[in-house]
């Protein structure tokens, strides 16, 4: 055979001197015909002249010359897969991943390439079904079609012969059915890597894993699989990671899991999981990373989880978990990274132990009962840079910040609902302009703390975000928010703050577009979830981040709003209800051109509603209700779409919509203002998705929304909670 082969091939060669090593023409015409369907740039060097063994990403083999290496990622391809490729049919390695190929796999794609060993067309824009054919290679091993837009279920003949399967990944696209089981039967001695993640599977996990002797890695989160994790999979002594977040499933995560002792990452987390955590966990002696949060576990953290010396990871949040967390022990957590206890039912004091585990970099208690003192050996914990315990009893606040202050990689401090009633630290918490040099994020809101708004603050160089609502503080605003390069969020929102609207907060760098835009944090370590406005859901900057605002509502402000207001140009939100504002509404807030939520209502502001505020396109709330002013709404553009609501309370303003013609003036004015209702505080729209939270029983849920709201991650909630990382 071998010898008849050669005889052709140089029979061939002798007919055609020029190509002296000439590959497969088939070969050679079914890539070129691939290529004509496609752009690249820069363009490849495939030409007839050229033995396509020579060509870019092109390797032959070399006793027949017939191609069997594809080997083209990241290459700007941009175009459908022609029919043709799958004549090359000695391709053993196909790699197109990273380019813009797009259309659906042309049919019989498998079983003419049956000797494809490799196959990876990931981060494509691939769409349709799997390519029909009732077989497929069988010489297959590693198989990646994630990231592109196909769909459909997952036939039973695809790859029911792939013997050597090693690797399957069909991660974000929309396949849909059940999780496609035959594939680990007949590769159940191969089988290592199986991604399922993000599509629509539904239906259980199937059987079947716990055979799989080599199986490392199993993910399928983001889905729709129900039922509880199949019983077999227990049995698995191979298995490294568990990844199945965001699903219905349900049950109890069972004590065998102990058995599977080579697992270092387990993620059930945003499922229906419900009963305790295992005891046993402790005996997984290689768990990195273990991620429970947003399931229904009762019960207390199993004190074996201490033994878990490996732990990177651990997340628990917002289940109905309890337990003294002071009586654990997590000095032998020395590799503790991050720590996310929030939204349990946890109490005791700050675990003292916590700070042996040097590593740490975050860390969440919120929404527990945790009460007492941070210790002052917090300082200890050089890489911390997430702190968040809300909603607790810690008391002494001044200490606090003094003991934090050591901490000098803090990025965010969420500390909002604690030290009720204790005076704001006036004294200079950043010692030589030392302390919280790292600091973007501050909330300390829902507090009752008394006093002024600290100076000190003058000095955090990086902050971003600043919510100091629902407290008691007094005087005036200051004038040095605006020495703040990166500040983009001010909530100073239900204090008793008096005087003006400082003409300096116009000079915000980061809102009048001078520092270059940087309208949002670092990425954080934990996410945080905050309640979003009507005007907030939107992406910036391609990021759902916390819209650059300045609330001031419910205080005791006065005087004009500054003319100068029209600088802001980068603000969506500007909320001044319920101060004593007076004057006229300028014109130049008609220059914030970015505004989506415009709020003056209660206030005493008299004039007219300037024309150009029609001009405002973003704007999706806007009241100017229980004021004093005059004249004909400017009925036009965006102004057009508002409610009544949004004008009432100004018993001289006419419009048709306000059943108040202007033409009528006189006569209205002659049977006196029957129509201004009593000047009583409308209904916020936050107040309805507070009673929407409530009603779906988050016993979380705190205060009002004027604060930052600490809400966590529920998938169904990402819809109504703004996140920002
Ligand atoms: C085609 O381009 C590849 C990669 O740039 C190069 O290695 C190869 O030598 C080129 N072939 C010819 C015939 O120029
Ligand atoms: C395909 O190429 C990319 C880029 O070089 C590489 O990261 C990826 O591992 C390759 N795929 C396979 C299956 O080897
Ligand atoms: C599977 O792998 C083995 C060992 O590498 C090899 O001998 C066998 O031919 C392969 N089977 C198939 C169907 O490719
Ligand atoms: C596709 O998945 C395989 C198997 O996990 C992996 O080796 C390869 O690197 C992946 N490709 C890309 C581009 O990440
Ligand atoms: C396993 O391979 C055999 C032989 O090719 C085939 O008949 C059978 O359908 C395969 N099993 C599954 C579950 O795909
Ligand atoms: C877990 O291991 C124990 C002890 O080897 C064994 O008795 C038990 O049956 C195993 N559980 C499962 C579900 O495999
Ligand atoms: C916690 O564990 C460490 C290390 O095992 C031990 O030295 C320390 O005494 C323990 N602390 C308490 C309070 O039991
Ligand atoms: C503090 O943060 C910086 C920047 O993220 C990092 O390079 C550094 O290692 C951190 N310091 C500690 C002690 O973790
Ligand atoms: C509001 O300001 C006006 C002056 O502009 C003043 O007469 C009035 O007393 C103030 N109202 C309150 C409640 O402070």
């Amino acid at each position: 055979m071998t010898v008849v082969l050669t005889i052709i091939i140089s029979l061939t060669l002798s007919c055609f001197p020029s190509a002296i090593h000439a590959c497969d023409e088939v070969d050679a015409n079914s890539l070129l015909s691939f290529a004509s369907s496609m752009s690249s740039s820069p363009s490849l060097n495939w030409s007839n002249s050229i033995d396509c063994c020579l060509w870019e990403g092109i390797t032959c083999n070399s006793d027949l010359n017939r191609v069997t290496r594809l080997w083209l990622p990241s290459r700007g391809l941009h175009g459908p897969v022609a029919p043709s490729l799958a004549n090359v049919n000695h391709l053993t390695h196909l790699n197109l991943s990273r380019n813009s190929l797009f259309g659906s796999l042309p049919s019989g794609f498998f079983s003419s390439l049956n000797n494809l060993q490799i196959i990876d067309f990931s981060y494509n824009d691939l769409s349709g079904k799997l390519p029909s054919s009732s077989s497929s290679s069988s010489h297959l091993e590693n198989v990646n079609l994630s990231r592109n837009r196909m769909g459909g279920d997952i036939p039973s003949w695809f790859l029911k012969d792939a013997w050597n399967l090693t690797s399957f990944s069909v991660s974000s696209n929309q396949f849909t059915g059940v999780i496609p089981s035959h594939l680990w039967i007949n590769s159940s001695r191969s089988i290592q890597f199986l991604d399922f993640s993000v599509n629509y599977f539904r239906g259980e996990i199937p059987q079947g894993l716990g055979s799989c002797l080599n199986l490392k890695v199993f993910r399928a989160g983001s889905n729709s699989l129900t039922g509880s994790l199949p019983r077999d999979l227990y049995k698995s002594a191979s298995i490294e990671e568990l990844s199945v977040p965001q699903n219905q499933l349900s049950g109890p995560i069972g004590e065998a899991i102990a058995n599977v002792t080579n697992l270092r990452i387990v993620d059930l987390s945003v499922n229906g999981f419900t009963g305790p955590i295992p005891a046993e966990t402790g005996k997984l002696y290689n768990l990195q990373q273990l991620c429970l949060q947003n399931n229904r576990l009762s019960g207390s953290l199993p004190s074996s989880l201490m033994d878990c010396t490996n732990l990177i990871l651990l997340n628990v949040r917002s289940n109905s978990l309890l337990g003294d967390l002071s009586n654990f022990n997590f000095s032998n957590l020395v590799r503790l990274g991050v720590l996310d206890l929030g939204y349990n039912d946890f109490s005791g004091n700050f675990p003292q132990s916590l700070l042996s585990c040097k590593s740490l970099t975050a860390i969440r208690l919120s929404a527990n009962r945790i009460a007492g003192h941070i210790p002052p050996k917090i300082s200890q914990l050089q890489s911390l840079s997430f702190m968040a315990i809300s909603g607790s009893n810690l008391l002494n606040i001044a200490a606090t910040f003094t003991s934090l202050r050591g901490c000098r990689n803090l990025t965010a401090i969420i500390l909002s609902q604690n030290f009720i009633g204790e005076s704001m630290p006036e004294i200079d918490m950043t010692v030589d302009s030392r302390g919280f040099q790292n600091l973007e994020l501050l909330a300390l809101g829902r507090c009752q703390l008394q006093g002024q708004i600290p100076a000190w603050l003058a000095k955090l160089g990086n902050l971003r975000v600043l919510d100091l609502s629902q407290n008691r503080l007094t005087g005036q605003i200051p004038p040095w928010f605006s020495s703040l390069p990166y500040l983009f969020y001010i909530d100073l929102s239900s204090n008793l703050l008096s005087g003006p609207f400082p003409k300096q907060l116009t000079l915000l760098p980061a809102l009048s577009g001078e520092a270059g835009n940087i309208l949002s944090l670092s990425p954080l370590v934990l996410p945080i979830f905050v309640m979003p406005d009507k005007s907030t859901m939107r992406l910036f900057n391609g990021r759902r981040v916390l819209p650059p605002a300045i609330y001031l509502d419910s205080n005791g402000l006065s005087g004009s709003i500054p003319v100068e207001i029209g600088r802001l140009k980068c603000l969506n939100v500007l909320s001044l209800s319920r101060n004593n504002f007076s004057g006229s509404i300028p014109d130049e807030i008609a220059q914030v051109t970015n505004l989506e939520r415009l709020d003056l209502s209660s206030n005493s502001l008299t004039g007219k509603i300037p024309a150009s505020l029609i001009g405002l396109h973003f704007l999706s709330y806007f009241s100017v209700a229980f004021n004093d002013l005059d004249g004909e709404i400017p009925f036009r553009g965006q102004l057009d779409t508002f409610p009544s609501a949004s004008f009432e309370g100004n018993p001289k303003l006419c419009s048709s919509i306000l059943q108040h013609p202007c033409f009528t003036q006189e006569e209205n004015d002659a049977t006196g203002p029957e129509h201004a209702p009593e000047p009583e505080v409308a209904p916020e729209p936050e107040d309805i998705i507070v009673g929407l939270a409530a009603g779906i029983s988050f016993g979380f849920i705190i205060g009002s929304t004027y604060g930052f709201f600490y809400m966590d991650n529920f998938r169904r909630f990402i819809a109504w909670f703004t996140k920002f990382f």
